[in-house]
């Protein structure tokens, strides 16, 4: 039995908190900080989980034996070299493993490393700006450009007018994204449809979990600012068996045996970002967690125990675990703040009916005040639903969406309408 705490405050911390209790093998879970929904499922505690000392701190007050780690700043921070020599086990990469997420560029020399399929890429810093812009200047259209570090999703602009490419590129490297774009990426544009799959690892062996497919953009038809995710779909009807095999010989499986030959310790999730050109797979990007709102169709769909599944990654048998999964599709779509992902209002007032059957809320930007909840942040409470049909999961989360109420809600209607046209 096993005193856990897990870091970080969206939905896919909901999620993940509701799959850990499921288990029998959990005595107490701590969630810092956490949610209204997380509140109500297990004990928030008030963390700044940036602050290692600190969750140290509260780790040998409370007994806590492993600290599951949600979002990337602490990773890419370095929580897991923090407790290396400690008790308390992190499930998440160490500092340097983590630069696949950190670091574009680190992540584009390791895929090249392992001979792993990605779009053609130059990187550029203020020193060679003269060589970048003379490389924009016989560079193909789109221009794809992006911050090395992390920007919280905005470090990634895509041109089609030359001019503006080579303006946003000497922006970036003039401070735009502060230390994040120090350094830039100039990458080839791939034209294909986007999907993402995810590893729990050991850093040698490996367990792959359902994948998924997720909305960025704030519009109906992919039009609008990128925002951190407005809907997720699970499994993806498009990611047959022979896209499956190429993406596990020729992206999984060298990405793991990377892990070994970077020296790179790595007890935790990784979250790869593909595209498939004519069926061919292309890594967009790594990220050294689960997705959010990915993790909200994902985890819901494993229906073996999770926290033996982080039992086996910290003993290094992560393929000895039985997966086993709801053979149903998975559709989650968010709820946000009017405004989002630009400014918007906070403290609205919010109603969430109970819901029946195969549908479900994980909060996100919520906060739980006296008996009642408000809301929290831009993403608000996404709606889970399973049915056996894409559409009948589709139609059920958009009445899940329908029914949540606050002041300026705003979400997609077409989140994975695009996906019917591949099932039956
Ligand atoms: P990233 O932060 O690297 O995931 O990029 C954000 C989004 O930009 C991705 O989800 C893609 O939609 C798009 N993108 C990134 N790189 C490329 C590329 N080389 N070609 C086309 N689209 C891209
Ligand atoms: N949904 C994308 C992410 O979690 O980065």
């Amino acid at each position: 039995m096993y005193t856990i705490l897990l870091l970080g405050s969206g939905g896919r911390e909901h999620a993940i908190a509701s799959s850990i209790l499921n288990s029998d093998k959990c005595e107490k879970l701590y969630v810092a900080p956490g949610n209204a929904g997380t509140h109500e499922l297990a004990f928030n505690i008030k963390l700044d989980i940036l602050d290692f000392k600190q969750v140290a701190l509260f780790c040998e007050q409370y007994h806590v034996d492993w600290i599951v780690v949600g979002p990337e700043q602490p990773l890419v921070d370095g929580i897991y070299d923090y407790f290396q020599d400690s008790k308390v086990k992190v499930i998440g990469p160490s500092k340097a493993a983590a630069q696949l997420e950190g670091s574009k560029a680190y992540a584009k020399q390791f895929m090249q490393s392992m001979q792993i399929p990605t779009a053609k890429y130059k990187q550029f810093t203020a020193d060679n700006l003269i060589e970048g812009i003379q490389y924009l200047s016989a560079h193909p259209l789109p221009i794809v450009l992006k911050a090395d570090g992390l920007a919280a999703g905005k470090g990634v602009l895509i041109l089609t007018d030359r001019e503006e490419a080579i303006t946003a590129f000497k922006e970036m490297l003039g401070g735009q994204f502060g230390e994040a774009s120090s350094t830039v990426v100039v990458e080839q544009f791939l034209d294909g449809i986007e999907f993402s799959v995810f590893v729990a690892t050991d850093g040698s062996t490996h367990c792959v979990l359902p994948e998924a497919k997720d909305y960025k953009r704030i519009g109906e038809g992919d039009t609008g600012l990128n925002t951190g995710g407005m809907g997720a779909v699970s499994p993806v009807p498009f990611y047959d068996k022979v896209l499956e095999q190429r993406v596990t010989e020729q992206v999984i499986l060298p990405t793991i045996a990377g892990l070994k030959q970077h020296n790179l310790d790595y007890t935790g999730f990784v979250f790869i970002g593909l595209i498939s050109v004519n069926g061919e797979p292309y890594v967009i990007e790594y990220n050294c967690r689960m997705g959010d709102p990915e993790t909200e169709v994902v985890f819901p769909r494993i229906t073996s125990d999770v926290v033996e599944l982080f039992e086996l990654m910290l003993e290094g048998r992560t393929s000895d675990y039985k997966l086993t999964t709801l053979d149903q599709t998975a559709v989650t779509i968010f709820s946000v703040s009017g405004g989002y992902p630009e400014k918007y209002e906070k403290g609205k007032q919010m109603v969430i009916p109970n819901l029946e059957g195969n549908t479900k809320y994980f909060h996100a930007g919520t906060k739980a005040v006296d008996s009642t909840v408000v809301t929290n942040g831009g993403r608000v409470i996404c709606c889970t639903a399973f049915a056996d049909t894409l559409s009948e999961a589709i139609a059920q989360a958009k009445a899940g969406a329908e029914q949540v109420q606050f002041e300026g809600k705003y979400y997609r209607k077409d989140i994975g309408q695009d996906l019917l046209t591949y099932t039956a």
